[in-house]
This record gives C-alpha cells, structure tokens and sequence, in this order.
C-alpha cells in the first residue's frame, strides 16, 4: 500500500521542499525534520499543512520523534567536513526510521556515485574533499540498499539548476556572474552538462511514493534524473534569454585547471564533467513517462534568483 505519512528529512532545502510540498499537494501528510521552525521555507511548509519537528541529523531521538506515525522516508542530507559525519546522519536518520516501522524510502544521492571507486576515483585523486564526497556518497547509498526497506528508491540528480541561479551561484561561479556576467568553467566547448531540477527529483519521489505508473521500474534501483544536457554556451544563452542581460563563457586555460583542480571543487567537478561525468542516458529517464523541467523553464519559474544571480534585480 502506499504511503499515507511521510517523513522528509532536509525538508527546508531546495528538492526537500520540492518533495513536501508536491506529497501535501496529493494529500499525504508530511512530518518534516526542522533545524530552525522559523526559517521561511520551514513556514511556507507549515502553511501547506506539513507538521514541523525541530530536529538534527546528529540526534536520533529528534529524528524518532518525527517518526513516529509515518510509513514512508524520504532523505536528502547535506555534504559535511569531514565527510563521514553525512553518513553517520543516514545512519541516525535510517535507525530512527526502522525504529518507527517505516518502510518505503527513497533518497537522492547524486548520479554515478557508486561507480566512484571503479570508475572514476582518480580523476579526483588530488582533490581530498571530493575524495571524501564521493566516497560518502557511494557508502550512503550502500546503507539505503543494505537497510532492509520493503520497498526503496535512489534518485540521482545529475547538475542541479539551482547551480546558475542565487544564492547558490555566488558558490559556483563566483563574483564574476555577478559582476561580469561570465560563466568561467573548465569544461570544453562541446561538454554536455546533464541538468535537473529539484521539482523532477520531487515529481520521482512523488511518483514512487503513490505507486503511480512508472514507480515498480524505480523500485530497488538507482534511478538518474535529468530533464536534458547543454552545453555551458547553450546554458549561457538560456539565461541570456530569460535574464534578459548578456552573459558569456570563458574557458579556462589547461594550466590553470591543473593547478584548480586539487583545491577547487567546483573546476574539479567541472572536469570530471568534461572527461567522465554523470553520464545519462535520456532514453531511459524518459522511459517512466514523466513530465520534466527544462533549463529554460526551470530559469523562468525562478526569474528573480536568475536575475540576482547576474546582478540585474529590477
Ligand atoms: N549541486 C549539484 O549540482 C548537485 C548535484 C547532485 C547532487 N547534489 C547533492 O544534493 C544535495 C543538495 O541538494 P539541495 O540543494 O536540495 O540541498 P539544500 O537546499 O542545501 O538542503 C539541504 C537540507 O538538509 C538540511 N540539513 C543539512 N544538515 C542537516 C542536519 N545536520 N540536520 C538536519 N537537517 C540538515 C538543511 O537544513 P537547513 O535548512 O537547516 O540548512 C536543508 O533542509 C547535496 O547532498 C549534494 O551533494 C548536488
């Protein structure tokens, strides 16, 4: 049967509240684990009818409280220095949700993280933070298929939109998207970025949770979520068009990435990008038969973050 009550942890952030708000919408109840039950996006969660319980990834008995009463998970955490405390908060999060008997889980992760150790680890042999990243991500997503959930899912975003658009892009791109209006990346002319937006991760989520048509292909699975793959000058266009105000490219030069790359996560991840990367297959995205968001739409639903982004606020 499918899931009446749902637990989201990371429920205040970007595809967390993608995934509250699309589960209130079809009439699930929604017990959403809070740091701060004053933050606005935990307010606007509570307007739409979710119960909020304060609560840390660090503390199992505050996680058990919003628990309780809940048949489905759902999870997103947060990258952490040093990397091996996010695992120990899926641990926190996985023992409190057995403990209340749920059963139904579905996690995002990120895409390709178990091929990490196969696959790719080299790439990021000098960049000791992704190291930790990936690596953490790889084992978490080990602990959802290793938890013995009736039924589980794992999402994988590939880059998320929420990357070209504020307050997430000052990380990314720096000042100089604000400033310039220039997107600086190590990736190569014909690099193809897979993008996805939090709102098709919770459209999945949503999906798996009300058995709707397409979830038995998710169930067990790690599953890549992207709406499409640009290019950076296809992604500057976008935001060309939507923002209104000209952004370029400027790809860096091969020295300087070399030298970037062990300290820099973003020219690392961009790299990786160029070389190896998310790799998704849009043919099979497209087989569960679900509406996604393209870039462009993504932009204009979050015109006023993309015109912050490039310091062009009316
Ligand atoms: N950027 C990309 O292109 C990309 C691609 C694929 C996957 N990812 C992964 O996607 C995730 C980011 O997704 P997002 O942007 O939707 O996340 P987000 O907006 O940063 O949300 C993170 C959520 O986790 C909560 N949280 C963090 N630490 C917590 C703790 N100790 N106890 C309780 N709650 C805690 C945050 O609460 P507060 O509101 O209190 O902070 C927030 O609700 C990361 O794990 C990242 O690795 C990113």
């Amino acid at each position: 049967m499918a899931p009446q009550a749902i637990l989201v942890a990371g429920a205040t952030g970007f595809q967390g509240s993608a995934v509250a708000q699309r589960l209130l919408s079809s009439g699930k109840s929604v017990h959403a684990l809070v740091r701060n039950p004053s933050k606005p996006s935990a307010l606007a969660l509570q307007k739409l009818g979710a119960t909020l319980f304060q609560g840390d990834f660090d503390s199992v008995p505050s996680i058990l409280a919003a628990a309780h009463g809940c048949d489905g998970l759902f999870i997103l955490t947060s990258p952490t220095m040093p990397s091996a405390s996010e695992v120990t908060h899926v641990e926190n999060i996985i023992s409190a949700a057995k403990t209340a008997g749920i059963k139904i889980c579905v996690f995002s992760c990120v895409a390709r993280a178990e091929a990490f150790e196969t696959g790719f680890k080299e790439i990021y042999a000098r960049n000791e933070f992704l190291t930790g990243y990936w690596r953490a991500k790889a084992r978490i997503q080990e602990i959802v298929q290793e938890a013995g959930f009736e039924s589980w899912t794992i999402l994988q975003p590939a880059w998320l939109m929420t990357n070209w658009v504020a307050p997430n892009s000052v990380g990314c791109w720096g000042e100089e998207l604000k400033k310039k209006r220039v997107l600086i990346n190590a990736y190569a002319e014909n690099t193809i970025v897979d993008l996805t937006d939090g709102e098709d991760i919770a459209t999945f989520a949503w999906v798996f949770f009300d058995k709707e048509k397409g979830w038995e292909g998710m169930e067990g699975k790690l599953v890549k979520v992207a709406s499409e793959g640009l290019t950076i000058s296809e992604i500057a266009k976008a935001m060309t068009d939507v923002g209104g105000v000209e952004v370029g490219v400027k790809f860096r030069e091969m020295g300087e990435i070399e030298h970037l790359r062990p300290v820099h996560p973003i020219v690392a991840t961009q790299w990786w990008q160029r070389v190896d990367g998310t790799m998704v297959d849009f043919k099979e995205v497209k087989s569960y038969g679900l509406k996604l968001t393209p870039f462009k739409a993504f932009l204009e639903r979050n015109k006023p973050a993309l015109l912050e982004a490039l310091g062009a606020e009316k």
